[in-house]
């Protein structure tokens, strides 16, 4: 039977946010190159597309901004390198990749393990436990103070700006006083203790960013972009993971006896429910694609998480399965603008679902006390209790 009911796809609207997948399938099928008038934004919804527009950063610009709200015809010259566009993006890429390492990285596991342990040990069996306030969120922001060579004593009150830093308000949304406030303090925060490290520098993360080309006010953004970046997508990740997984107890259960299948199941995860599903852009120049032109100077959104569940590209994609062969997936982004906390988001998730499995095999998530979060650029479980 033909549906009728008219297209209409909003990312801020909380319906289409709890249940987006059958609007992003009909865009794919219907209006690849999507456009919403009254919101003044096109979407592109399947996979080659939204790859192909991730990897052209000469049409699709991210010096506008990235975020629905926030695209504009201005250039908003940060030095956030995820807001910039080569040959400016190159050069902060560069000069982060020599400080953010792979050694750097994985010097965390044995770190990640202990604070995994020591917060899934507060769950006891049969009680509930808030899996993203007491587990997903925690993990990442006690590990970013860690890799910010945040002092000891400064670790908790830091974490709990962090945190500050993504409350959202009702009806005002997650740019609100009360998170700008909390940006506000971090932002002093890093550059008082990168002065510090510029005086007395050491083997830490910041050490090494006064040490580079950057100016102070790079290092900072950069700071800023890590404890922004990686820390909610994470939590969210590990929500899904504990929704997903209650879902599919038959491969929870597999994934208990082998633990060897939890890098793929992460995988599979990023595909099926991408904590980051839309990329904003704006357009260069004008593109025509499926005989759509999108005129210079439009936002672009492009839909990752649709991109996931593409058929064209993966065979049953709404079927969720830890043993799926994945060969790419555009979750963490493509191109220049790759996430560059792949590999501590890899690592922090293997290890978290490790832990979790380790510490209680099964799970009950209760619906009807968790609370989703809605927010323009990332998609999960503010709370979600379990049993
Ligand atoms: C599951 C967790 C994560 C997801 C789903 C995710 C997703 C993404 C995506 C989709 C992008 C590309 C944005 C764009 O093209 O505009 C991105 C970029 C980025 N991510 Fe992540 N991310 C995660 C974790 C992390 C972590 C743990 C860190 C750092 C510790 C991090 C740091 C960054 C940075 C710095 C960029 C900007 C890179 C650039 O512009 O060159 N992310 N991430």
């Amino acid at each position: 039977m033909p549906t009728t009911t008219p297209l209409a796809y909003d990312p801020m609207d909380v319906a289409i946010d709890v249940a987006p997948y059958e609007t992003w399938r009909r865009m794919r099928d219907e209006a690849p190159v999507y456009h919403h008038e009254r919101l003044g934004f096109y979407a592109l919804s399947r996979y080659a597309d939204v790859s192909a527009a991730l990897r052209d950063t000469a049409t699709y610009s991210s010096a506008h901004g990235n975020v629905l709200e926030f695209l504009s015809e201005r250039e908003l010259e940060s030095g956030m390198m995820i807001l910039t566009d080569p040959p400016a993006h190159t050069r902060l890429r560069s000069q982060v990749a020599r400080v953010f390492t792979v050694r750097r990285i994985s010097a965390l596991e044995p770190e990640i393990r202990r604070i995994c342990d020591e917060l899934l040990e507060r769950w006891t069996p049969g009680e509930n436990f808030d899996l993203v306030q007491d587990f997903g969120a925690l993990l990442p922001a006690i590990v970013m103070t860690s890799l910010l060579g945040v002092p000891d004593e400064d670790r908790e009150p830091v974490r709990r700006t962090i945190d500050t830093m993504f409350h959202v308000l009702p009806d005002v949304g997650m740019f609100n006083d009360v998170s700008g406030a909390a940006m506000g303090e971090l932002e002093r925060y890093l550059d008082d203790l990168l002065t510090r490290r510029a005086a007395d520098p050491g083997d830490d993360l910041l050490s090494g960013l006064v040490q580079s080309e950057l100016s102070r006010r790079e290092c900072v953004e950069f700071a800023m972009l890590l404890a922004t970046a990686g820390t909610e997508t994470v939590g969210r990740l590990l929500g899904w993971a504990t929704v997903v997984l209650d879902q599919h107890p038959d491969q929870r259960a597999a994934l208990a006896a082998d633990p060897a299948l939890i890098p793929g199941a992460v995988e599979e995860l990023l595909r099926f429910e991408g904590p980051s599903p839309v990329q904003g852009r704006w357009t260069t120049r004008p593109v025509t694609l499926h005989g759509v032109t999108i005129p210079a100077g439009s936002k672009v959104l492009l839909l990752t998480s649709s991109a996931g569940r593409d058929e064209r590209k993966y065979a049953d994609p709404d079927r969720f399965d830890v043993r799926r062969d994945i060969d790419h997936h555009v979750s963490f982004g493509y191109g220049v603008h790759f996430c560059l906390g792949a590999a501590l988001a890899r690592l922090e998730s293997r290890i978290g679902l490790e832990s979790m499995l380790a510490h209680h095999p099964t799970w009950v998530v209760d619906h009807e006390r968790s609370v989703r979060a809605h927010t323009s650029t990332v998609r999960g479980w503010e709370h979600l209790f379990v049993r």
